[in-house]
């Protein structure tokens, strides 16, 4: 059984449809042990509520330092002994410590095929208006583990969505996470439960 940690921000459709899948027999051999988010209002800890999964907030504003907090992730996923970590829409600089802990174990969706429209101050909708700035016929979304850098780790699978005419970056964000996050990030999953048995 593949026990995962799934670390959230905002309102946890990548988690939902890693609940979904699991439900429905998609994701098999795995389990969520624990949900964690920086902010206390992340709906995605309702949705951990509503599914009975074990979630807490730990947020820096708790924490008298950076340090202070950074400490306190790594011991709160800790604390739930998992074999794998998943960010989905998790805006928090994983810390170094955290990454030594767990190298190879921790994975990332990002709203772009990397390595474009990815790095420093590309996250959420601020992706898609860059790629829509850019003109690009053609986005998508990556899947990728985690190490010291920002979006480069190695690559698990990208999924192409097209950009059509008219898109705000609302709508191309949905697009994206509808024909793409949300389809390869449980596959990364399911493929990576797989490896484990
Ligand atoms: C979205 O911008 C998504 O593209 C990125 O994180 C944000 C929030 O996703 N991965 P979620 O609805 O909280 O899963």
């Amino acid at each position: 059984m593949l026990k995962i940690v799934v670390c959230v921000s905002g309102g946890g459709t990548n988690l939902q449809a890693i609940i979904d899948r699991i439900s429905d027999g998609t994701i098999k051999n795995t389990r969520i042990v624990g949900v964690i988010s920086n902010n206390k209002n992340a709906y995605a800890l309702e949705r951990a509520k509503q599914n009975e999964i074990p979630n807490r907030c730990i947020s820096p504003k708790e924490y008298a330092t950076r340090d202070e907090f950074n400490e306190a992730l790594l011991q709160g996923v800790k604390d739930y002994r998992p074999d794998l970590v998943v960010l989905a829409g998790f805006l928090v600089n994983i810390p170094a410590a955290m990454i030594q802990e767990y190298r190879g174990r921790i994975i990332n969706i990002h709203p772009s095929l990397i390595p474009s429209f990815c790095g420093v101050g590309y996250y959420g909708l601020k992706v898609h208006e860059a790629a829509l700035k850019k003109g690009v016929k053609v986005t998508g979304a990556t899947v990728h583990y985690v190490d010291e850098g920002i979006d480069t780790g190695a690559i698990i699978f990208q999924k192409a969505v097209n950009v059509e005419p008219g898109d705000t970056p609302e709508i191309l964000q949905k697009r994206v996470m509808e024909q793409a996050e949300w389809i390869i990030l449980p596959q990364a999953i399911h493929k990576i439960a797989m490896e484990k048995e």
